[in-house]
């Protein structure tokens, strides 16, 4: 099963000069509630971007590069590739960008934990493909910064989405 896992503000903005517009502590605490010990999956860019190591977490980086081979990640070169082999599998695979692959990922992803930032913040890049009205909200948290919502694919969509 794939889902991602995403922060974006009111405008699907989620970078800025390849990095979080905003500071946060407690939407990264989400994040790792969401993601420790599962397998998780990113662009290259985001990779790099990471300011140290995400402890106690399987990752996956997508790379087109034959040559990338950084310490104790898996490199996958096709992402479409990866997305067709794992979207049926029982375990998760918890896709946490940045832009080029949750644009590709996304038709491909049943769950989605989402953190929406209430302020509007300079970002570069954007996750434009996000639709609220593609999902069922299935949990709801209020924080102060943002709202979190667990959310699970509408049955419809694949039909909407591949038409
Ligand atoms: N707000 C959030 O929740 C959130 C989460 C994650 C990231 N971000 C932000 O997003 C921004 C980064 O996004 P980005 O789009 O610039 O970079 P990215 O998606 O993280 O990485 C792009 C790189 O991934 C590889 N790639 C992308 N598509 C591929 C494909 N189809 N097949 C094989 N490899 C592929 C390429 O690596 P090679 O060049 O090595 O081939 C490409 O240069 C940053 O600002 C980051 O902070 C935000």
């Amino acid at each position: 099963m794939l889902s991602f896992s995403v922060a974006l503000d009111p405008n699907k903005g989620i970078g800025y000069k390849n990095t979080l517009p905003w500071h946060i502590k407690e939407e990264l605490q989400i994040f790792k509630r969401n993601t420790l010990y599962k397998n998780i999956v990113m662009g290259r860019n985001t990779y790099e971007s990471l300011p140290g190591k995400l402890k106690d977490r399987y990752i996956t980086v997508i790379s087109l590069n034959d040559n990338y081979h950084p310490e104790d990640v898996k490199v996958e070169h096709s992402l479409l590739n990866f997305l067709k082999e794992h979207e049926n599998d029982e375990i998760e695979y918890v896709i946490c960008g940045g832009a080029s692959i949750y644009k590709v990922a996304y038709p491909y992803c049943k769950k989605a934990y989402v953190s929406f930032i209430k302020k509007e913040y300079e970002t570069d890049t954007s996750f434009e493909s996000f639709d609220l009205n593609d999902w069922n909200i299935t949990k709801e948290e209020e924080y102060q910064e943002f709202t979190y919502r667990e959310l699970e694919k509408k049955q419809w969509f694949e039909y909407h989405c591949f038409l």
